[in-house]
């Protein structure tokens, strides 16, 4: 039943391409750019279960999404392997006719061997995990748990041994509280076949008292990397594609650097994003949001919720990222562990 519509496009004729599917907005690290302490502590109120969209509920939107030119799907949370039966999820999205891609980004805390040989088995094609420095009174601040690097590294290796590849890792550099992780994070997976992508620090949500001073920039981390361990620019896997791709001089691999805070990406932005609740949002700095879950859940038919996902996408102007100024900072937005990265 999925045959392709008119592929939708956007104001700036960008299509839907990726769709990003957050499952829940629940987390067991409290890392401070992303769920303060202060702020999700004890007494945050997190997404009732009856809240959240099922998954039944998700494989029919992403069936709808498909048609409107949706090829990748990542699952993000919160993290995502705290929904219960993830696997069953990833096993409906997998046989959706259509699907190129079907990933998920994990802080990699529950992602057991057996955990990784059930979500490859699903129909999951690959896994990035998240990790911030490779020595544990950092890592351990950062995600303010006291989690260990170990159990991660154990994690990546998990996802790579259940053939979830190319794994990547996904490393958030704040000025003053991880830089210091760039060139050790280099080293470490340097000829393993995982792809380490550092991420320059965005003002996602209002929680995380962004500035811009604690930026380190991507030429800065290129630089960094460059002066001990020679690369060279190597060309996007795909038009769009995020992270701008570096592979080492010597043959031994590639490294991912994202630029969203000093070099744009959004006029390649093919991404919409579907909250834990069901709330379409077309920009990850978004504040307004399109309610799916009302629709999923009344008597609209497939082909009304369809028209309704082409109008919004047909709609959008988002470019968050490239008119960023002090002013947007301080704008209302979503939480990033609402829609996941
Ligand atoms: P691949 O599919 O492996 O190429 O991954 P990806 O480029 O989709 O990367 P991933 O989903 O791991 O995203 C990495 C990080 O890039 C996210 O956690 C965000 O920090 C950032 N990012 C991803 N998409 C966007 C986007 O649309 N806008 C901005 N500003 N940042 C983004
Ligand atoms: N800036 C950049 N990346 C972020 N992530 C979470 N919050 C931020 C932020 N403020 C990243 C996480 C993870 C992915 C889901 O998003 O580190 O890799
Ligand atoms: Fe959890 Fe990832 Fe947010 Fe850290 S960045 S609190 S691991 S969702
Ligand atoms: Fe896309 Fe918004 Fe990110 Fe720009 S800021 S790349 S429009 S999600």
């Amino acid at each position: 039943m999925t045959t392709l519509l008119t592929p939708a496009r956007d104001n700036f004729s960008r299509r839907l391409k990726d769709l990003r599917i957050s499952v829940t907005d629940r987390c067991n690290f409290r890392c401070a750019y992303c769920m303060p302490r202060e702020i999700f502590g004890a007494s945050h109120q997190f997404l009732d279960r009856k809240a959240l969209l099922t998954f039944e509920e998700i494989a029919r939107v992403s069936s709808l999404f498909i048609q409107c030119g949706v090829e990748k799907i990542r699952l993000t949370g919160g993290e995502p392997l705290l929904r219960r039966d993830i696997h069953v999820l990833v096993e409906m999205l997998a046989k959706l006719k259509g699907i190129k891609d079907l990933t998920l980004t994990t802080n990699g805390s529950v992602l057991t061997p057996e955990r990784a040989r059930l979500l490859k088995h699903a129909g999951l094609h690959r896994i990035t995990v998240s990790l911030d420095a490779l020595d544990d009174p950092t890592f351990k601040a950062m995600n303010d748990v006291g989690f260990p690097v170990a159990r991660v590294l154990d994690a990546i290796e998990n996802a790579a041994a259940a053939k979830l590849t190319p794994v990547k890792v996904n490393v958030v550099i704040k000025r003053g509280v991880n830089e210091h992780a760039v060139l050790p994070m280099a080293r470490h997976f340097k000829g393993t076949g995982h792809i380490v992508r550092f991420i320059e620090y965005m003002d996602v949500g209002n929680t995380n008292g962004w500035r811009l001073d604690d930026v380190v920039s991507a030429a800065e981390i290129m630089r960094l990397i460059n002066a001990e361990l020679p690369i060279e620019p190597a060309s996007a896997n795909y038009k769009g594609e995020v992270a701008k791709r570096w592979r080492y001089r010597d043959g031994s691999g590639e490294i991912g650097i994202i630029s969203s805070v000093t070099q744009p990406f959004c006029a390649n932005c093919t991404r919409a994003r579907l909250s834990a609740k069901g709330q379409l949002y077309t920009c990850l700095f978004a504040a307004v949001s399109h309610d799916l879950r009302r629709l999923l859940r009344s008597e609209a038919s497939d082909e009304y919720i369809l028209g309704t996902l082409q109008s919004v996408w047909n709609r959008r102007d988002d470019r968050y990222s490239e008119v960023r100024t002090s002013r947007t900072v301080n704008l209302p937005k979503v939480e990033m562990s609402y829609i996941g990265g």
